[in-house]
């Protein structure tokens, strides 16, 4: 049997587990099983290596930063990031990857200008490191958005968004989770009056497909794009790592 997880916690709908469950069931892969692994604490990690048919796993929301601890090898996107959420497991040793970068750069691209020279990050968690990592290799310039000051000359908060920063600032990507489901009535508290159809609104929420940030965008004629792509991508880009020199 090969076997693949996902860690994190808590885990509740998870995409991964129904993703990569259906593309067994789909391709007769019946030797390939992925589950969860909803562990409290990453200090739980090691028990779950204990079983030697462990391939790979995915790592999910509080330990993309603390796994780090765990591997033998990162690759220099983890290196640099700071964040991993893929990890191959190859006779006991882990190597760490973070295919969230190559899922959000191909999804955003989809929609990018040669106009879209500056950027809002709203949010600043695991996966704003992502996201941050692909402007900074595609030389856009951004500036991350909190709610809490930091003092960062690249850090700006709510309050600090006026007419001058919207306009000059026109993509805007949400990785925060407002907006997701069962919460589908919130959205980043941005003033929405100022986006406009130059505008591009990524969101790297899925679920909704179109979130109340999202609607708000298209309603103003700006391009939008949901996470869906994103998820699908790093998700293929884990399965090529874990089996990168096998037959699959
Ligand atoms: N599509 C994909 O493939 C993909 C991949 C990764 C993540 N995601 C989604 O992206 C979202 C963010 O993921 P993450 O791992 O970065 O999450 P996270 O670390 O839990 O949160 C991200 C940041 O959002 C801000 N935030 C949290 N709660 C907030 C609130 N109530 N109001 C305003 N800001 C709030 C915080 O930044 P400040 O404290 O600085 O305000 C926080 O650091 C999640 O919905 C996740 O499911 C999607």
């Amino acid at each position: 049997m090969r076997k693949f997880g996902l860690i994190g916690y808590p885990l509740g709908h998870s995409f991964s587990a129904k993703y990569f469950s259906e593309k067994f069931r789909r391709a007769s892969m019946e030797d390939c099983i992925y589950s969860n692994f909803e562990i409290p604490s990453i200090a739980h990690l090691p028990e779950i290596l204990k079983d030697p048919e462990l391939r790979g796993l995915n790592v999910t929301i509080p330990y993309k930063e603390s796994v780090i601890a765990y591997l033998q090898e990162k690759d220099p996107v983890v290196q640099e990031t700071g964040a991993c959420n893929c990890i191959r497991i190859d006779q006991g040793k882990l190597t760490g990857y973070n295919t969230d970068v190559k899922g959000f750069e191909e999804s955003l691209d989809e929609k990018l200008t040669a106009g879209d020279k500056r950027a809002l990050i709203l949010g600043t968690g695991g996966s704003s490191k992502a996201v941050a990592w692909v402007l900074h290799k595609k030389g856009i310039d951004f500036l991350f958005v909190s709610r809490k000051k930091s003092g960062a000359p690249n850090q700006i908060t709510y309050e600090d968004l006026g007419q001058e920063i919207m306009k000059t600032h026109e993509l805007i990507i949400n990785s925060t989770p407002l907006g997701m489901a069962p919460k589908t009535g919130v959205c980043p508290p941005i003033p929405y009056e100022y986006i406009g159809a130059g505008h591009y609104l990524f969101d790297l929420v899925y679920n909704p497909a179109k979130t109340l940030f999202l609607e708000k965008g298209a309603a103003a004629g700006a391009r939008i794009k949901n996470g869906a792509d994103m998820l699908a991508i790093q998700a293929e880009a884990s399965w090529a790592i874990w089996n990168a020199g096998s037959a699959e």
